[in-house]
Formats: C-alpha cells, sequence, structure tokens
C-alpha cells in the first residue's frame, strides 16, 4: 500500500469544496448508464454515506420534449450529496434541464463531455466537445448563468493520442465557470481499453485552482492511493470497480478517513447484497427492473466455485422468487466453506480489474 505523504494526507481530511458545496468524503461514485439509478446508489451510501453520487446521464434534448421528468432523475429525499448528470450539444437545452434538475434536489449539475458513444457523440454531446472547447465553455457558462449550485464537468484526457489536450480543456472550463472537473485519463479513441494514464490527471490538476477529481482504473484502496499520491487529485472516482461491488467507495473511503483497509465482504454477504438490488429493483421498477437485475445479478456472481453455473441461470430470470432462490441455494452452498476462505475468495474477485471489462 503507498504511504500517503503528509501534505496530501491532511488535504485529504478535509471536505471536498465544489464552489460553496462541502462533501465530507474525496471518494465519489461515478455515474454509469444503465446502473446509477436510485436503488444502486442506496446500496452504494450504506457502505459510504459521505460521499458524492452521480445519476445515470440525462439527455438535455430528450427532456425538452418530455411532459414528465424520466426515472433516471428520481432523487431520493435523505440522499445528500448528489448530482444530476447532463448531456447534450445545446446550451439552452442544457440550461433549461439543469433548471429542472436543480428543483429535484440536485446539489451539483454535472455535465458530460466524456461519453465515446458513436450515438452520442455524433450529435456533437458527451466526447466530441473536447473537439469544440468553444461549444464546451458556451455550455458551461449558459448553466452556470441559471443555476444556483456548482457546475461541474467530467471528461477524458482527449480524443485520440494525437490530439491530448486535457490541459487546455481544463482551463477553458474553469474560465467558464465549472467549479469541479472529474478527468477520466483516457482519450476518446481508447474507450474503456487500455489503462488510464494518471501522468495526465497529475498535469491538469497542477495547472488547474479548481478541485480535480481522478477516475479511471480506481479499483481497490490500493489503487486509490497510488492515484492519489501519484496525481496529486482532491479526490478520487470510482466507475467499473463498483459493478456488482457497491462496497468499494466506502472501503476506499474508510482507507482515507483511518489508514486502515476495511474487512472486505465475504462472497455470501455480497450474494445477499445481490439478493436485496434485485428485490429493491423490482420494487422500484417493476417488470423492468428485474430485467436489468440480471446483468448486476451476473455482475455479483463473481469468483467462487460454482459462479459461471449461477451467473448463467441469474441472466435467465423473469420472477424475483427465482432469483432470490438462485441466490439463496448459492448463499446456503457456501455456508460449508470458512468465512476466511470466502473472504480470500472475495479479495481474489475484488482486485482483479479484468472481470470487470464494460
Ligand atoms: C456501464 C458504464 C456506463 C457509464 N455511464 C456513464 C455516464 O452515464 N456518464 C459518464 O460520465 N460516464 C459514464 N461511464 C464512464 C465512467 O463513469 C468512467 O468514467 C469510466 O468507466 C472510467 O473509470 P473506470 O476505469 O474506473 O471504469 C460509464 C462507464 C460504464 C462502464
Amino acid at each position: 500500500m503507498p504511504i500517503l505523504p503528509d501534505a496530501l494526507k491532511q488535504r485529504l481530511a478535509t471536505p471536498l469544496k465544489i464552489g460553496r458545496v462541502e462533501v465530507a468524503s474525496r471518494v465519489l461514485q461515478s455515474p454509469l448508464s444503465g446502473v446509477t439509478d436510485l436503488v444502486f446508489r442506496r446500496l452504494v451510501r450504506r457502505y459510504a454515506p459521505d460521499s458524492m453520487m452521480y445519476t445515470e446521464m440525462v439527455s438535455a434534448s430528450e427532456l425538452h420534449h418530455m411532459q414528465q421528468l424520466p426515472k433516471l432523475m428520481d432523487i431520493d429525499p435523505n440522499e445528500r450529496p448528489v448530482s444530476i448528470q447532463l448531456f447534450d450539444c445545446r446550451p439552452d437545452f442544457l440550461a433549461a434541464a439543469a433548471l429542472k434538475a436543480v428543483a429535484e434536489g440536485a446539489d451539483t449539475v454535472d455535465i458530460n463531455m466524456g461519453c465515446p458513444v458513436n450515438k452520442i457523440t455524433r450529435k456533437g454531446g458527451g466526447s466530441s466537445l473536447l473537439r469544440h472547447p468553444q461549444m464546451a465553455a458556451e455550455i458551461v457558462r449558459s448553466v452556470a448563468a441559471v443555476v444556483d449550485v456548482p457546475v461541474t464537468v467530467k471528461t477524458r484526457i482527449g480524443w485520440d493520442d494525437d490530439d491530448i489536450n486535457a490541459v487546455e480543456f481544463g482551463l477553458r472550463m474553469q474560465e467558464a465557470g465549472a467549479e469541479m472537473l472529474t478527468l477520466h485519463g483516457r482519450t476518446r479513441s481508447q474507450g474503456y481499453a487500455g489503462t488510464a494514464r494518471w501522468e495526465w490527471i497529475a498535469q491538469v490538476k497542477q495547472a488547474l485552482s479548481i478541485p480535480v477529481i481522478a477516475n479511471g482504473d480506481i479499483f481497490s484502496a490500493e489503487a486509490a492511493a497510488r492515484c492519489l499520491v501519484q496525481t496529486g487529485a482532491d479526490g478520487v472516482m470510482c466507475s467499473r470497480g463498483t459493478l456488482g461491488y457497491p462496497f468499494l467507495v466506502g472501503e476506499i473511503d474508510h482507507f482515507l478517513k483511518t489508514a486502515e483497509l476495511r474487512q472486505p465482504p465475504t462472497v455470501a454477504e455480497r450474494l445477499r447484497c445481490a439478493r436485496e438490488h434485485l428485490i429493491m429493483l423490482a420494487e422500484y421498477k417493476g417488470v423492468r427492473g428485474i430485467r436489468q437485475a440480471r446483468k448486476h445479478m451476473a455482475w455479483y456472481a463473481k469468483g467462487f466455485e460454482g459462479a459461471a453455473d449461477l451467473r448463467d441461470r441469474l441472466c435467465q430470470i423473469e420472477t424475483v422468487e427465482e432469483g432470490c432462490e438462485l441466490l439463496e441455494r448459492a448463499i446456503a452452498l457456501l455456508s460449508h466453506s470458512s468465512k476466511s476462505e470466502q473472504r480470500r475468495h472475495g479479495e481474489a474477485f475484488e482486485r482483479s480489474p479484468t472481470f470487470i471489462s464494460a
């Protein structure tokens, strides 16, 4: 485990200041489309009560044409702090959407300038804004002009290896009024492949005065510590590491606050969490929730004997009862192995980044 230098440790012990919003944790749960709904955030928050969480990204154009707000924007009155993430390329639509986000209770409004998906970049949103910094700045200015909460930006280090512009881009966002920048250390053309290049995050942190959050390949407390030492960033944001593992943000937060590693959950504890996740999703979204739960269940069921078979079955469930029965049977079988044995599996599972390719 890397030793955090004293100056960094002292900074990490203070609240993260995003404009006038203070957050008591330096570990954030990223926006993940199809994942970070109200139910998932509730599970993450149980282990990381102080952390900032993000909704899935919401299209400002679609919002413009909707009579009712989408479920994507649901915020639990008890969940704080929380940010609603928006994407689009039209400053006027984004400003209007941001007002709705604030009315829903968002503590900050985040603009997605990092999504690599063609469907979104073709229309000028997500990471394509990296190639149009003037438009990106106009977006930040327009949104910041109408809302009374901080506007933040989440982006990547550049479009491709020939066009890495994270420092200039970050400076422009700051100048336009962004109050925090989250940087995923990959280019758009990298997608999720290769490793996140934290050295670029270090350069951006050096250049900007607003908080810079490091994102990319944070799969453990050890990785978070290494990233913070290497980048000097103001915090870290967890993403794929939380798929089927809502414990990660809390584990890292605990480590940064106490310098002690929290005991990872056993496989049985993970599967119990999967069961709860399934029940909550079905209650919240009905049949659609059960279908969405299949992929979550598959993410939970990793790293123990019989996991592949359980995964296959969980991916086909039609009812909550079916899913619960499968999980309960697996938990009963696991009860024959000792807790420490289960934990060992849990550690191997949690530390391996390969299981979570997007
Ligand atoms: C399934 C999935 C959905 C994602 N959805 C979003 C999103 O809605 N908004 C966003 O800014 N980034 C989104 N991302 C990107 C992540 O937030 C994060 O930047 C990226 O996965 C890098 O971090 P990692 O290497 O720790 O996974 C998504 C990534 C994945 C794998």
